[in-house]
């Protein structure tokens, strides 16, 4: 049975049901009526959204649509960093808490409304000074620190689009991003605290950095005070530099279609795809959708989203969202089990937090180590829980609920893509009733569909295909950087004039969506997207592999985990030699993508099964990866391996 076979049939037997608990219902943000008059007028209802934020002036409609490109509120002018920040101070919220951080170590810092705009205003006083300008790239390689919403913010406050790159990637994927679009100032910091030690930034910076002349600064946080190399010419620091600057900044009001940021993320093909995203749909989004889904009470919510900004679910639901609506967010620096198992637990507990935003796998993980850990701290100030990432299972939905959520908090499984910018599909807690595994329904404004292979829209009623949006909705990808075509063939020719999101999703007996995961090449491993054949020339880029061919096997906590079969160069090796092969191919994919495109299972194979054309038939080594008695390291040129591939070549092969 295939991954997705598999996944539809556990689906197919989940039947549980969670209605809204009716205090919430009573005061959702959006109740069961409003969800039916919003839904009525897709366009009127996203103008209403937009009249949420502060613009500078007006647009002149709501959406000008040129398939594939979609401009939404042309001619609306607004500040993002304005409308995150000052217009809060401005209406007397410059006191209330913006971000309750808390740092690995221990250490943690608090700061209002009023704190961060100071901040913002002296880091983009400092851009305008090192001659950035509106338009200009700016790449942030940053641990989870406030000075990443600092930087973000200060960014989009001068019109400079940002690029996050994951702290997690390497040099070579750093150097990439910033070559693909041009950086010319580079933030980062000396390091960042992870698993209790401190773990090197900078040096990755100077080791991308060294190819890339265009790079004019590198503005350095210290965070750790480890030792790092320093180049005059162009290393400066952080504090030296954004502390002497002035706290005024007069915001510019930038046409609603400016590009507020480029996020890389893997597609089908080795190159990642720069998403673009601009400013008044993305922003438009992302603040009705935390404030809906979430049902975010600014005064009195303490929300916290597990992500790293390097993310999109960062952007999003760290940064632009929550800023946007005013609320107070606790950020964490460090992993979940520093320095013990409960550590998130403890956080919730010592900050009150209300709504809780993260991963299946996160959750997953949580449940491996044991009910006993969150039963030790009082979690009773948590009333909503939010998943996004990847399908949730049931059973992991119904540990969420029971042991986080104390059988009391609606869970929202939330659908979305970096693409998408925002959630498109998700419940609304005060109007929809949960089902663990469920997405629920497409929010209001947003046109979601399911095709069959021959493009018909299938029944909204038990049906599965392909899902896709057959409206624009504000948020969505602007193009791939510098490749308009590559973006009218990623997602708008599978399916002629609608988007095609590389998911696969049904319908059931009462119309609400499931997601069965991805149909493309494309993993999805710990929540995070990687593609099959991006591992793949990193393999064949090791100078002892003749030939690689990757696949994603499902895996009880991370989803899906790598397997690589590769076929070596020369001689055949013995099995120690060969768990030293794999040990070594393991660092040089870590090294040339990042630690987590590492195969988790390595089967070194004299051949691999190709059709007549000459291409790797994929799905039988799927189904040779999901063949649980293989060890961590698999070393044949002869044996097993090989006999299961044959065991499965159809007899006419
Ligand atoms: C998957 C993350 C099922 C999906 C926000 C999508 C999900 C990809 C869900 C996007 C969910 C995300 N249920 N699958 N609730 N959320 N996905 O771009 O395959 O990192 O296409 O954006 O994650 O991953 P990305």
């Amino acid at each position: 049975m295939s991954d997705r076979e598999s996944t539809l049939s556990d689906l197919l037997h989940e039947t549980r049901v969670f209605p809204p608990p009716a205090g919430l219902a009573a005061g959702a943000n959006v109740t069961a009526e409003a969800f039916e008059a919003a839904g009525r007028d897709r366009l009127a209802f996203w103008e209403r959204a937009a009249e949420r934020l502060s613009w500078a002036g007006r647009w002149e409609r709501v959406l000008d649509w040129q398939p594939p490109f979609a401009h939404w509120f042309p001619s609306g002018k607004l500040n993002v960093a304005y409308n995150c920040l000052d217009r809060h101070v401005e209406a007397g919220h410059g006191e209330r808490v913006a971000l309750r951080w808390e740092g690995e170590p221990g250490d943690s810092r608090t700061i209002t409304y009023r704190a961060l705009c100071d901040e913002v205003c002296q880091a983009a006083n400092l851009l305008l000074e090192l001659g950035a300008r509106a338009g200009e790239r700016v790449a942030i390689y940053l641990p989870m620190i406030p000075e990443a919403v600092v930087a973000m913010l200060a960014c989009a406050r001068i019109g400079a689009p940002h690029t996050v790159v994951f702290g997690g990637f390497s040099a070579e994927a750093l150097r990439t991003r910033i070559e693909d679009c041009d950086a010319r100032v580079v933030i980062t910091a000396d390091g960042g605290y992870r698993r209790g030690a401190a773990s090197p930034l900078k040096a990755s910076v100077d080791a991308a950095v060294r190819d890339c002349p265009g790079v004019r600064h590198v503005l350095v946080v210290r965070r750790t005070g480890q030792t790092i190399d320093w180049d005059g010419s162009r290393d400066l620091w952080w504090h030296e530099q954004v502390g002497r600057q002035s706290r005024e900044h007069t915001p510019e009001a930038f046409e609603s279609d400016h590009p507020l940021f480029i996020l890389y993320t893997s597609g089908t093909t080795g190159k990642p795809k720069g998403i673009l995203h601009t400013t008044g749909g993305y922003l438009t989004l992302v603040a009705w959708t935390h404030w809906a889904v979430f049902d975010l009470k600014p005064e009195t919510d303490v929300y916290w989203c597990t992500a790293d900004i390097g993310w999109v679910t960062g952007h999003s639901y760290i940064v632009y969202g929550p800023l946007a609506n005013g609320a107070s967010s606790m950020m964490y620096e460090g992993t979940p089990d520093t320095p013990h198992k409960g550590r998130w637990w403890e956080l919730v507990e010592k900050n009150r937090v209300s709504i809780i935003y993260t991963a299946p796998t996160a959750i997953r993980t949580c449940m491996k180590w044991g009910d006993e850990i969150p039963e030790q701290f009082d979690l009773s100030s948590l009333r909503l829980l939010g998943s996004v990432g990847e399908p949730i299972n049931p059973e992991a939905w119904m540990w969420y609920r029971e042991n986080i959520g104390g059988g009391r908090c609606p869970i929202v499984d939330t659908w979305w893509q970096t693409e998408t910018g925002g959630i498109l599909i998700s419940p609304l807690p005060g109007v929809h009733t949960c089902k663990p595994g469920s997405a629920s329904r497409p929010l209001p404004g947003i046109s979601a569909e399911i095709y069959d292979d021959a493009e018909r829209v299938l029944p909204r009623k038990d049906a599965a295909g392909y899902l896709v949006l057959t409206e624009p909705w504000p948020g969505m990808i602007r193009t791939i950087w510098g490749d308009d075509d590559r973006y009218r063939e990623v997602y708008w020719s599978r399916f002629p004039g609608v988007y095609f999101a590389g998911d696969g999703a049904k319908w059931d007996s009462d119309g609400d969506i499931w997601l069965l995961g991805r149909v493309d090449d494309v993993m999805n491993i710990s929540g995070h997207r990687i593609s099959t054949i991006e591992v793949e020339s990193s393999l064949v880029s090791h100078p002892d592999v003749a030939e690689a061919a990757v696949v994603g096997s499902p895996d009880p906590t991370t989803g899906q985990a790598i397997v690589a079969f590769v076929i070596p160069r020369g001689s055949a090796r013995t099995d120690a030699e060969g768990e030293r092969f794999a040990r070594d191919l393991r660092d040089h994919v870590a090294s040339e993508i990042g630690p987590i495109a590492k195969p988790k299972q390595i089967l070194v194979v004299a051949e691999l099964p190709k059709t007549r054309s000459g291409k790797i038939m994929r799905r039988l080594l799927r189904d040779v990866a999901s063949n649980r008695e293989l060890g961590d390291v698999t070393t044949l040129t002869d044996s097993s391996v090989m006999d299961l591939i044959k065991e499965k070549l159809p007899t006419a092969a």
